[in-house]
């Protein structure tokens, strides 16, 4: 047996049916929803790979943690389970649950941002952690390596921030005008690349030099820690958990989407480690936002779900096979001859679009045309993470052209099997076949922020 993927360490409980579409469906499909794939429906789906977010599969013991939750308003058994689970994790004092991440963004940023002229600066800005940098009145500035933006030339941890020019930003805008420096972990806009340790050791020094607040966006925080235990030989004897409680060690916040490592379909958290000035704070916007804090958006049951997945999402197994899926599938298509960014991530291969279509201009969305023509070909849904994804400027409303255009193929966690990802492959292999004939797409109509949500594209002539 290949051991180079290990298999599924779970067996498989519970299924849900799969739907083909036909060819002649998928394309009058595409043109009903202006060639922007949220806006089919996930019934007309074969395969989803739009997003890792809420979309996989909980285990046994999750549901069997549900039925013993306590929906009270206030002071719940959930609550205090799921908040001793994330003290005996991060060592961090205050939780706060929220929504899903963007909860815990929209509460901190807003208090954070309490004047004008305000900076946060993160290896990469997530789009809804940009968006809430924006509303709040700040401005997002990323720093991560240049290496992470040349996709065929590996390196261990492209996640990383490139440490001089964070140093040269905090010093140009002002070490009083930084409301936070964000660690992304796993970096999500560069390819679910993880951020190594010393890399993080490096970023808190410079935070503490300069006296600025230093905040986790840790929605995959455990794959970066599975990644910092493979690939940086210091730590190679670590237990995962050790590893996960030496990166909250370097920061004084972890906002986290559950919906990744939490293995919940949906919730969030804002922990605090022990400032209770900023904790009060929080806590008071945290009611009016999201709700009373001892249950903040979650019900109960969702909060002894997310207790449970914080520890099945840390178990090495269960990591292993995870991040050797995702291995898996951006290995057969490199030896097809199609570009990703290499080495593989945590939650998603991503295709260098602007490798592979070079015919088509970043102006036209190259990604965004992948994700058309994917969808057309297998009714496999991929997202774009690009211009068409990052958007206008927020000052001057001019299109924003992105250093990459990837096609992220982002893999749900334990929802689907090797043979579902050699689908995915064997489509992109035969669109391969024909991507000199792929177009570019224009958009006619989009909102504010946000775009790539619910803007309507048509193809260019
Ligand atoms: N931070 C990161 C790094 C994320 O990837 C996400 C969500 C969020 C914050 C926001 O969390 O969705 O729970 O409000 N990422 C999803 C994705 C949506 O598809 O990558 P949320």
């Amino acid at each position: 047996m290949d051991r180079k993927y290990r298999a599924e360490p779970y067996r498989i409980k519970m299924v849900e049916a799969m739907k083909e579409t036909t060819k002649k469906e998928r394309e009058a499909w595409l043109k009903e929803v202006g060639y922007n794939v949220f806006a089919i429906k996930s019934d007309d789906v074969y395969i989803d790979l739009l997003t890792d977010s809420g979309t996989g599969a909980m285990s046994d013991a999750q549901w069997g943690a549900m039925m013993i939750a306590d929906e009270a308003y206030a002071g719940s058994r959930s609550f205090y389970r799921l908040k001793e689970t994330v003290e005996s994790i991060t060592h961090y004092r205050y939780m706060l649950p929220v929504h899903q991440g963007r909860g815990a963004e929209q509460v901190l940023m807003g208090h954070l941002t309490h004047r004008a002229g305000l900076y946060f600066i993160s290896n990469s800005h997530f789009d809804t952690t940009r968006a809430h940098v924006e509303l709040a009145g700040a401005r997002a500035l990323d720093c991560v390596i240049d290496a992470a933006f040349d996709t065929q030339t590996p390196h261990p941890f492209k996640g990383n921030f490139d440490c001089e020019k964070l140093e040269k930003i905090i010093q140009d805008k002002g070490p009083e005008n930084i409301a936070g420096i964000i660690y992304t972990i796993t970096n999500n806009s560069m390819g679910g690349q993880p951020v190594s340790l010393e890399n993080l050791n490096a970023v808190s020094a410079i935070a503490k030099k300069y006296n600025i607040l230093r905040i986790i966006d840790g929605a995959r925080y455990a794959e970066n820690a599975y990644f910092i235990k493979q690939r940086e030989a210091a730590y190679a004897d670590w237990s995962i958990e050790a590893i996960a409680k030496k990166q909250f060690a370097l920061a004084d916040v972890f906002m986290m989407s559950a919906k990744k490592d939490g293995l919940v379909n949906m919730g969030g958290l804002l922990v605090i480690r022990e400032d209770q000035t900023l904790f009060e704070a929080c806590q008071a916007r945290v009611v009016p936002m999201e709700g009373f804090p001892t249950y903040g958006g979650m019900s109960g049951r969702d909060m002894d779900a997310l207790a449970v997945g914080l520890n099945e999402a840390l178990d090495e197994a269960y990591l292993t096979h995870r991040t050797d899926q995702v291995r898996y599938l951006a290995d057969r298509l490199t030896k097809a001859g199609i570009p990703v960014q290499t080495p593989a991530g945590g939650h998603a291969v991503f295709i260098d679009a602007k490798a592979w279509l070079p015919h088509i201009p970043q102006t036209a969305f190259p990604a965004q045309s992948v994700v058309i023509e994917l969808y057309l070909e297998a009714g496999i849904r991929a997202v774009e993470i690009g211009s068409f994804l990052l958007g206008n400027d927020p000052d001057t409303k001019a299109p924003l052209i992105s250093p990459t255009e990837f096609v992220r193929l982002t893999i749900p966690r334990r929802t689907y099997t090797y043979r579902h990802l050699d689908d995915v492959a064997e489509a992109l292999i035969t669109i391969h076949q024909r991507k000199a004939t792929l177009k570019g797409l224009k958009v006619i109509k989009e909102p504010a922020v946000l775009r790539h949500f619910t803007a309507r594209l048509a193809y260019l002539d």
